[in-house]
């Protein structure tokens, strides 16, 4: 793809998106910090997208940094905003690869890792896990094998072992592994994906 389709591709997506609820395994990563996942600590959002999960993290109290590749992404983020939590949100257009990720509480991945070019992938991987605090937590989605996207050049799948050896310091405490139809933001596909929580002990 060239950028400018690139470009065009993850716009289509933001307007597909941009109504949902938050994602549901956010919810549940936060809730692990204090009730209702109220928490002033720091959160990445990597690969925001359309800023969601941005504003679920920034409306119960958290620091946020929002990193997208796509100026669009960061345009919607920070439009979507309210002046009152401004100064909670740092939105950063950068590639997974070229971003600080020191001393975060949550580094939360919803459905952006499976966009990163396979040669960056591991030092990506490292970078997360080395940039949570003791006692932060990862949590993400991964696309499996199965995963009808699994042949573009843009996608990087992994097998279970694969993840699990990427977070091997870490301890797992949520794993589900999806497959079957799903309605996307390209028709409906054949859906392969592993959503993970991961903490790092104290
Ligand atoms: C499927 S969307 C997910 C967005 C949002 N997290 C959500 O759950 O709706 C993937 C996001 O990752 C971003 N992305 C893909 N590759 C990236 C890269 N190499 N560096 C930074 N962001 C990237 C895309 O621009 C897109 O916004």
């Amino acid at each position: 793809m060239t950028p400018e389709e690139t470009e065009q591709c993850w716009s289509r997506y933001y307007e597909y998106a941009s109504s949902r609820n938050p994602r549901e395994l956010l919810i549940q990563a936060m809730r692990r910090f204090g009730e209702r996942g109220q928490f002033d600590g720091k959160a990445v959002d990597f690969g925001c997208g359309p800023g969601i999960e941005t504003m679920t993290l920034l409306n119960q109290g958290w620091h946020v940094l929002a990193i997208d590749y796509q100026a669009e992404a960061i345009e919607r983020v920070e439009a979507g905003i309210p002046e009152e939590v401004k100064p909670r949100l740092k939105a950063q257009q950068a590639s997974f690869e070229q971003v600080d990720l020191s001393e975060a509480d949550l580094i939360w991945a919803g459905f952006s890792l499976p966009f990163c070019p396979p040669q960056h992938l591991s030092e990506v991987l490292d970078n997360i896990v080395n940039g949570l605090k003791p006692g932060g937590r990862f949590a993400g989605d991964f696309f499996g094998p199965r995963h009808a996207w699994a042949d573009e050049d843009h996608v990087t799948v992994m097998t279970e072992d694969q993840v699990k050896d990427a977070f091997s310091s870490l301890k797992l405490e949520y794993w589900i592994e999806q497959e079957g139809e799903r309605d996307t933001a390209m028709g409906i596909q054949h859906w392969h994906a592993y959503s993970v929580i991961y903490h790092k002990p104290s």
